[in-house]
């Protein structure tokens, strides 16, 4: 099956890069959001963007406004009724989620795909949700999604070939190396890069180095684009947190257990670069 028509669930920091990539791409994407506020300020954001890549001359006046064109707002999940894939972008609860997939099964033509681009919850149980298992997957992007190469594939169980294969080309047409990962937590990135992340939480919580020397150490030692506490802001520290809290639900291992401070964190609000303030202050320049 060739995709032609997407949707996006959510126009967040995810589902704004995934929308601006799949629009680039020369897919024609229906972008939604819980209201019209969060669109507009996601649709914002993605229009900065390319804003941002003509004034680096690295687009055309006219590539811009095509992709523009290419790319429609909506808070009302019928508008995916004619989406040949979905790619569900939405905060990491399995709650939210499940329900998401059952209204995407109600409205969506009986052959489209639907993927989740959760980086830590179970799949299979997204998948069951609805009464296709077997053409739901989880297409796994990274942050920045217009930068970052990678895109994890996750197959369940119930995940048929066709979908997979559907799936893969379409991540390969966005220019994105495609990985193929089984639906256990985490995956395989977020699997090798989490203890990093918690290690260095830990470290700077226990006062053994202060963050710059912390996130230093990586960018110098080891050749990161940016050290883990930056990365960490970026990515977002409520992402982090449901990651590491549902990795440590699934492992029962404390090995997982998420940092005492990342969840003070959380609770005071401090989400990182999103909320001006995380392990770094943002809100002065
Ligand atoms: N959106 C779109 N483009 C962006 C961007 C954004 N948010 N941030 C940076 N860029 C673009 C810039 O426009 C620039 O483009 P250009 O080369 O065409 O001019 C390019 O990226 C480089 O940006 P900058 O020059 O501003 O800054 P840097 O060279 O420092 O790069 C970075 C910034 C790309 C964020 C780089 O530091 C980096 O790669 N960091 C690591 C990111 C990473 O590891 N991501 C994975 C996170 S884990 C994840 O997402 C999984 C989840 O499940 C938790």
């Amino acid at each position: 099956m060739a995709i032609k028509k997407v949707g996006v669930v959510g126009c967040g920091i995810m589902g704004g890069g995934i929308a601006q990539v799949c629009a680039q791409s020369g897919y024609e994407v229906t972008i939604s959001e819980i209201n019209d506020d969060l669109l507009n300020k996601g649709m914002k954001v993605i229009k900065g963007n390319l804003a941002k890549s003509v004034e680096k001359g690295k687009l055309s006046k006219e590539e811009e406004a095509a992709i523009v064109g290419r790319l429609k707002g909506t808070t009302k999940i019928e508008d995916f009724g004619d989406r040949d894939l979905v790619i569900e972008a939405a905060v990491e609860n399995m709650g939210l989620k499940k329900k998401i997939f059952a209204d995407l099964d109600r409205v969506c033509a009986p052959g489209a795909i639907m993927a989740t681009n959760t980086s830590c919850l179970c799949v299979t149980e997204i998948a069951m949700a609805t009464k296709r298992p077997d053409k739901v997957l989880g297409m796994h992007f990274f942050n920045p999604v217009p930068v970052m190469k990678l895109l994890e594939i996750v197959t369940t169980i119930v995940s048929s070939q066709e979908t997979f294969n559907t799936a893969k080309s379409f991540g390969q047409s966005l220019g994105k190396v495609v990985v193929i990962a089984k639906d256990t937590p985490a995956f395989i990135a977020n699997r090798i890069a989490v203890p990093m992340f918690i290690e260095a939480m830990k470290v700077y919580e226990e006062g053994l180095a202060t963050k710059e020397d912390i996130d230093n150490a990586m960018v110098y030692g080891y050749n990161h684009p940016m050290g883990p506490l930056a990365l960490a802001d970026l990515v977002g520290l409520d992402t982090l947190l449901y990651v590491y809290d549902s990795m440590y639900q699934e492992f029962k291992d404390p090995k997982w257990a998420p940092p005492l401070l990342l969840k003070r964190m959380v609770t005071a609000g401090h989400l990182g670069r999103k909320s001006g303030k995380g392990f770094y202050d943002y809100t002065k320049k």
